[in-house]
């Protein structure tokens, strides 16, 4: 998708113009710029069906060009996130077109800066599709051409920029989340982030470390290794770390923990196999702190930012953990592990007690960590738990500023106690079915040592979009949360 600011020499024929319309009451208005062209589409034949509903279009074609007008409906009554949606929906529906937005019209509510961020957030967000093992594919790009009076050159350039570092970040994340287990593995995995740094982070000051099974071993990291230790491959932790150009002691650093389990079976505790299908996605949290990480290094965040993504999968074999297991963490606490299924945690455990030795600010993990985080929030709703409110009230904040849905859980000493085992100082599942989402992450609390802050992003319901929103796919990956992190990490 290319987009561009309209110059006023450009005279160049656009196959489609974009216009907004709205309707106050009984009168319509099409916020069309040039005078002349206004009078014909107003007496245009078709136009006096068109009611310019929030949400109804209608092509209209003159002698001299084709238009769409966009429904807006009353200009006082419109919401950004609604109106976001509407201009995906439209963005969607266009294929193949060389497009001329007659900008101006759509900026009568939310001001010309927002309107084309949104705009522009819009047409990079829906410029996406995982086709890449489809024989035959069909994409039809279209080009965009932005006429306005009030944005300026150096705007246009500067929200472009934006909001391309965060919409390929999340469309990257997409692409991690959609790929498949038999081409991600943990070692594809790890040396692909590294690539993507090398080509896209270039001179960004992102230092790569990346520790293979025997630097993770000497690290003392049994849990992870556990979960590993089913599998064909090695376990990577990668571990990248962004300074920014002016750092000092005041310089606030952020930690990001992600899960990377690019396929779960359940180990010996195995998935039936409805409920394995579509475990390709269980790497979702660590490509969405990755996503949230390079968007924010692409963008120059004053913040020094650290981001470690644990990666294996959750396999079978013959020396697979079994179940009823005690395995002593990198903490020094002891695990009696008694669902090989719940392994997100156990990796997160250890990756969490390495981010502590790092002594950050805060420490924010995200992991497609349990089944009943969809049972309590669906696909919509994305769960946060912690140990400071603070810093969970400025993430719920983040996923404000970006319009997604975040929404808190609690951790309480009864989820605790649930966590306690009677012959090791934890065990890996609480009761059965109980609070499922809130006694994980009391398990992961037990690994945060020296009062850390800490917060945890429970995604399992909204990494696989089955989408309600047009900015995200039909299917498959929604990239959600990427956006709200990297508005953390920007602030
Ligand atoms: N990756 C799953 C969580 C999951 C399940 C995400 C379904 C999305 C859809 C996780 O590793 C898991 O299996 N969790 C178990 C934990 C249980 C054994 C305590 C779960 O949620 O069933
Ligand atoms: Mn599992
Ligand atoms: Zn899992």
């Amino acid at each position: 998708m290319k987009a561009s600011l309209k110059l006023r020499s450009q005279t160049s024929k656009s196959s489609l113009k974009l216009v907004a319309a709205y309707n106050s009451g009984k009168k319509i208005q099409i916020e069309v710029s040039d005078k002349s062209e206004g009078k014909e589409l107003s007496s245009s034949k078709f136009v006096s069906e068109f009611k310019a509903k929030f949400g109804e279009n209608l092509y209209v074609n003159t002698n001299e060009q084709r238009y769409l007008l966009v429904g807006l409906g009353d200009s006082k009554k419109i919401e950004t996130e609604k109106f976001r949606r509407n201009i995906a929906k439209t963005i969607k529906s266009i294929k193949n077109e060389k497009v001329e937005v007659d900008f101006d019209g759509f900026s009568k509510k939310l001001g010309a800066d927002k309107t084309l961020d949104i705009f522009l957030e819009c047409l990079y967000l829906c410029d996406y599709s995982f086709n890449k093992y489809k024989s035959k594919s069909s994409d039809k790009k279209s080009e965009y051409l932005f006429n306005s009076k009030k944005i300026t050159k150096a705007k246009f350039d500067k929200s472009n920029d934006k909001n391309q570092s965060i919409s390929s970040s999340v469309n990257i994340c997409r692409d991690y989340v959609n790929e498949t287990p038999n081409h991600l593995n943990s070692e594809v995995y790890a040396a692909s982030i590294e690539k993507d740094i090398k080509k896209n982070l270039k001179g960004k000051r992102v230092k790569v470390k990346i520790l293979k099974k025997s630097e993770i071993k000497k690290e003392k990291m049994d849990l992870f290794l556990s979960v590993n230790a089913g599998s064909a491959y090695e376990p990577r932790l990668v571990h990248l770390t962004y300074t920014p150009k002016k750092s000092n002691k005041n310089t606030k650093h952020i930690a990001l923990v992600g899960k990377g389990i690019t396929f779960d079976t359940g180990g010996y505790s195995l998935k039936p196999s409805g409920s394995m299908m579509g475990m390709k996605f269980d790497m979702g949290g660590s490509a969405t702190l990755y996503g949230a990480f390079r968007a924010a290094v692409l963008q120059e965040s004053k913040n020094k930012i650290t981001c470690i993504l644990a990666m294996t999968d959750n396999a079978v074999n013959s020396k697979a953990t079994m179940p009823d297991s005690i395995v002593k963490g990198r903490n020094g606490k002891t695990v009696e592990i008694l669902n090989t299924d719940a392994e997100g945690r156990l990796i997160l455990a250890d990756a969490l007690d390495y981010a502590c030795d790092l002594k950050p600010d805060a420490i924010i993990d995200a992991a497609t960590l349990t089944g009943a985080c969809l049972v309590a929030f669906g696909t919509e709703v994305c769960a946060i738990l912690g140990n400071d409110q603070k810093l969970v009230d400025s993430i719920m904040k983040s996923s404000k500023n970006v319009n997604e849905y975040l929404w808190q859980l609690p951790i309480i000493d009864e989820y605790r106690n649930h966590m306690k085992s009677k012959i090791a100082d934890l065990k890996n599942i609480g009761k059965a079915r109980m609070a499922g989402t809130a006694t994980a992450a009391a398990f992961l609390e037990n690994f945060i040592k020296n009062d850390i802050s800490w917060a945890h992003l429970d995604i399992a319901g909204v990494c696989d979009s089955q989408s309600h929103l047009p900015y995200c796919p039909a299917s498959g990956a929604s990239g959600l949360m990427v956006r709200t992190v990297s508005d953390y990490l920007m602030n």
